[in-house]
């Protein structure tokens, strides 16, 4: 993550300003639930791309253009700080989007390979879309700092529709799991990093199907403790004075996403409106 220098370039940024989040579409809720959790007293900005989802299956130049137009959205809205909750995009357009703004960016991919190499893990599975997978940027964060670790990914597109459509009980989604899943387990993983926003939501069909054994890794959560670290070493975190607000905004049918925020979120967040933001 740009660090001071970016706060010395930039002195508007302010601890009172909102956090920017933005995802392809609503599974980056699992990311924003978890950065809830750890800083309640933090305004937010949620931006769901729900017109381009999903991001997993799109070229490498469309991701880079979806997601540098949203980073510079959200900038327009003075945040002081963005978390590209999306795993694809964090793969594929993070440095772009560095470039693009002037605010510190995290991605989900670095605390998630960070946290595999902090725990020594050896034989480390990894599971996305098609587009983490292809990007191999899991594997090459992993071996930057552990370069004996062997690392075995796995695309999981199922996973991602069967979540929206709130089928995590059913037998079919432990029936997927166990098919993409299987290579890994003969592979005698360790280790599981959960690298697309929707995984964390299954994690109990996972851990079922991967055994006690196996450490399952979400990278939403570890993102939002690093990034908690982060706000902290540049002062920019807010003071711990009551709850902050959120606002979240989708490209598409805001309704849908307000009926699926229930899902990810659960009981304890309530959305309660959602923008639509049109891009030309
Ligand atoms: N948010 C995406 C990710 O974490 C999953 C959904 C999509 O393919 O857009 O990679």
């Amino acid at each position: 993550m740009q660090k001071k220098s970016i706060i010395q370039k930039n002195s508007a940024l302010k601890s009172e300003s909102p956090i920017g989040i933005f995802d392809s579409g609503i599974g980056g809720l699992t990311v924003f639930k978890a950065l809830r959790k750890l800083m309640p007293q933090e305004n937010m900005i949620y931006f769901g791309d729900t017109a381009h989802l999903p991001y997993g299956s799109k070229s490498r130049a469309s991701i880079i253009q979806f997601s540098v137009e949203i980073a510079r959205f959200l900038c327009q809205q003075k945040i002081k700080a963005l978390v590209v909750a999306c795993n694809t995009s964090s793969a594929v357009a993070l440095s772009a989007i560095k470039k693009a703004v002037s605010v510190p960016v995290e991605g989900v991919i670095v605390p998630g390979a960070q946290t595999c190499v902090r725990k020594g893990f050896r034989r480390i599975g990894v599971i996305g879309t098609e587009g983490t997978v292809r990007s191999g940027a899991y594997a090459a964060e992993i071996k930057k700092f552990s370069p004996g670790a062997r690392v075995f990914e796995v695309a999981c597109p199922l996973f991602v529709p069967l979540v929206e459509e709130g089928w995590w009980k059913y037998g079919v989604t432990q029936e997927v799991a166990r098919i993409y899943l299987k290579p890994l387990q003969k592979a005698r993983v360790d280790s599981l990093v959960l690298g697309c926003t929707h995984y964390p939501v299954i994690k109990p069909v996972i851990s079922r199907v991967m055994g006690k054994d196996v450490s399952l890794i979400d990278s939403g959560e570890q993102t939002a403790q690093e990034f908690e670290k982060t706000l902290e070493s540049l002062n920019l975190l807010r003071k711990r004075t009551g709850r902050g607000w959120s606002r979240f905004y989708v490209s598409d049918d805001p309704e849908r996403f307000l009926r699926l925020s229930r899902r990810f979120l659960g009981s304890s967040i309530l959305v309660k409106r959602v923008i639509k933001k049109n891009f030309e």
